[in-house]
């Protein structure tokens, strides 16, 4: 992937104000994406914009539950009214938990996990399909959380950060998913 790959590509990214997604929205920024950035939180949101305004990037804030499903029909509706497309969507919002079963009260936060991670994708997807189709644009989707999530995040942040480089892109392309092409996950690879 070169530094231009993506130019002028209008990127949906969730979960854009910290982690993962926060780092993925600089690296696109470097390269000149047009970035619609969604998450709960927008004053952190606001910061993360502004550093990519800086880097140059066109850049949308739009405040977030990827949990409602009529939040997640607003991104990518004020998305085209926007930019007038969407090339890529980057479902990266998502929030896991580490507990004990004898040690849980009860089982709800499995319902939030399922609302955020799953539905919100789900949702995402739906409301932004019929722009991927008509642009063939690309699709990502994080990965499920692998053991000590919280240290190995920090660690490709760290690393991503330091490098510089690309984030390694593992995505399938819309509407068939017949090839492995853009990915904007940080995989479980050990390092
Ligand atoms: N870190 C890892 O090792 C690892 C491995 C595999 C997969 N992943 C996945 O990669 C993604 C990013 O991980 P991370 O480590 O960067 O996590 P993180 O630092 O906790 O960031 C999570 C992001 O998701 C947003 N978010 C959470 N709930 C949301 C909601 N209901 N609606 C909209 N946005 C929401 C948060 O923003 P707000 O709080 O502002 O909403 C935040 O921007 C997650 O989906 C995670 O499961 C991580």
């Amino acid at each position: 992937m070169n530094d231009h790959t993506f130019q002028e590509n209008v990127v949906v990214l969730t979960g854009a104000s910290s982690g993962i997604g926060r780092e993925m929205a600089y690296q696109l920024a470097r390269q000149g994406a047009w970035l619609s950035l969604a998450a709960r939180d927008v004053q952190r949101l606001e910061q993360v914009a502004n550093t990519c305004r800086e880097a140059g990037a066109r850049t949308l804030v739009i405040e977030t539950d990827v949990a409602e499903e009529s939040q997640c029909q607003r991104l990518i509706a004020r998305t085209i009214e926007n930019y007038g497309r969407i090339d890529t969507l980057i479902n990266n919002a998502g929030i896991t938990m580490w507990a004990l079963f004898e040690e849980m009260q009860t089982l709800a936060p499995f319902e939030r996990i399922i609302q955020v991670n799953y539905f919100g994708s789900l949702f995402c997807t739906y409301y932004a399909l019929p722009y991927r189709k008509r642009e063939r644009a690309t699709v990502c989707y994080r990965q499920p959380g692998g053991q000590n999530r919280r240290a190995y995040s920090q660690r490709i942040c760290r690393q991503q950060a330091r490098s510089g480089g690309p984030i390694r892109f593992v995505a399938h392309r819309t509407g068939l998913i017949r090839r492995q092409r853009h990915a904007c996950i940080p995989g479980l690879r050990r390092h």
